[in-house]
């Protein structure tokens, strides 16, 4: 295993920037998780440590060794891509095998490979058949087991699970994260699933527009977003953000006034040079006040109307207005709240955060804003 470095990387297709002055250090077992919208970057990041673009500018290090010129073949990575391709005239043992056959392993090793692999990603029963011949997610698990199989220094996991239905997903992420336990696998996973970016990644890495907008640890990023981009963009449903005026210490929308000082780390000095704040608040951190255990630093909205509740099992969505804008509180069971009645949602002030309205970025304690 190895450590892998990206120092000021940046990549253009003819004078059209992509990826733009990225820097990240994984660290040696570590399992780093990209994450952003379409469009952002995330593949082409992961073909460059592949060696499979070129980049324009900067340095990759794999176990400190600079490897820009290394051929794909010399990098000793394992990747599943995004766009998995199998090789259609071999069967799914040869598929799975092929890599480990070609860097020498002996026959013991593949037998015992072939065997942990095939049985982790259920494809016991397909080993003889030949890509065509499978499903979709059945593809993808063989593209998956190729790469699982090698004895790389990195793996590079391109949205692997995209193609699998609910439970087989949920089934591969723990079987991953075993797995990567188990081995202290290096490696970047690139993923549209925010159960996936949280639940796998030690640290998740968020991206827009060829930018790293934060590193973090997963509960980091949901705690501690540094902008509203990051607040929205993880977490779902995704963060209301609520535009409130600044009235002497007071945040003022509707007919609410939250005293300001008793939201966690805010600088009150520096808050008081702003007219107006985005209050973010979390659908998860809503309660039902009629269920909440009274606390100091509970604030709550009164005669909130429901637009609508959507039953999900053990939780239930509602919808409403905040600030004349749709916000959505997450509610779980023993809430009993139904369409068009008036209820009181309470929040912890403790877990509100704010962002400026002109910047989006967090406005945090210590003058840092
Ligand atoms: N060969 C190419 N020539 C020109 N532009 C390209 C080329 N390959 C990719 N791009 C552009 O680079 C940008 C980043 O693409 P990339 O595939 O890295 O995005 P991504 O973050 O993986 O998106 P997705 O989540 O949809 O897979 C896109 O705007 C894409 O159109
Ligand atoms: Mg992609």
């Amino acid at each position: 295993m190895s450590s892998v470095i990206l120092r000021n990387i940046n990549k253009s297709y003819g004078n059209l920037p992509i990826v733009k002055n990225l820097n990240l250090d994984v660290k040696d077992g570590e399992f780093v998780v990209l994450v952003g919208p379409s469009g952002c970057g995330k593949s082409t990041t992961l073909r460059m440590v592949a060696g499979l673009e070129d980049i324009t500018q900067g340095d990759i290090q794999i176990g400190n060794k600079t490897i820009n010129d290394l051929p794909p073949h010399k990098r000793n990575i394992a990747m599943v891509f995004q766009n998995y391709a199998l090789y259609p005239h071999m069967s799914v043992r040869e598929n799975i095998v092929f890599g480990l056959k070609k860097s020498g392993a002996d026959a013991a090793t593949i037998k015992q490979r072939l065997t942990d692999v095939s049985e982790m990603l259920k494809l016991n029963e397909y080993l003889d058949r030949k890509p065509a011949d499978l499903s979709g997610g059945q593809r993808q698990r063989v593209a998956m087991g190729r790469a699982l199989a090698r004895d790389a220094d990195v793996y590079l996991f391109d949205e692997p699970l995209s193609n699998l239905d609910a439970k087989l997903r949920h089934h591969m992420r723990t079987e991953i994260a075993r797995i990567q336990h188990q081995y202290n696998m290096t490696a970047i996973y690139v993923t549209h699933d925010q159960i996936e970016a949280m639940t796998l990644g030690d640290r998740v890495v968020v991206m827009r527009d060829g930018i790293v907008e934060q590193v973090g640890t997963p509960m980091d990023i949901y705690l501690q977003p540094t902008n509203t981009f990051v607040a929205t963009f993880i977490g779902s449903p995704a963060m209301n953000l609520i535009e409130a005026k600044l009235e002497g210490e007071e945040l003022v929308f509707d007919q609410y006034r939250i005293p300001a000082a008793k939201i966690a780390n805010v600088d009150m000095h520096s808050l008081s040079a702003h007219d107006t704040v985005l209050v973010g608040i979390r659908p998860d951190f809503f309660e039902d006040s009629a269920l909440s255990s009274p606390s100091d630093n509970l604030f709550e909205f009164n005669d909130i109307q429901v637009d609508l509740v959507e039953n999900l099992g053990f939780d239930k969505e509602i919808l409403f207005k905040l600030g004349g804008e749709d916000a959505k509180a997450r509610l779980d069971l023993r809430s009993h709240v139904k369409r068009q009645e008036h209820i009181s949602l309470s929040v912890d002030l403790n877990r509100v955060l704010l962002f400026d309205t002109s910047t989006q970025g967090m406005l945090l304690n210590a003058g840092e804003v």
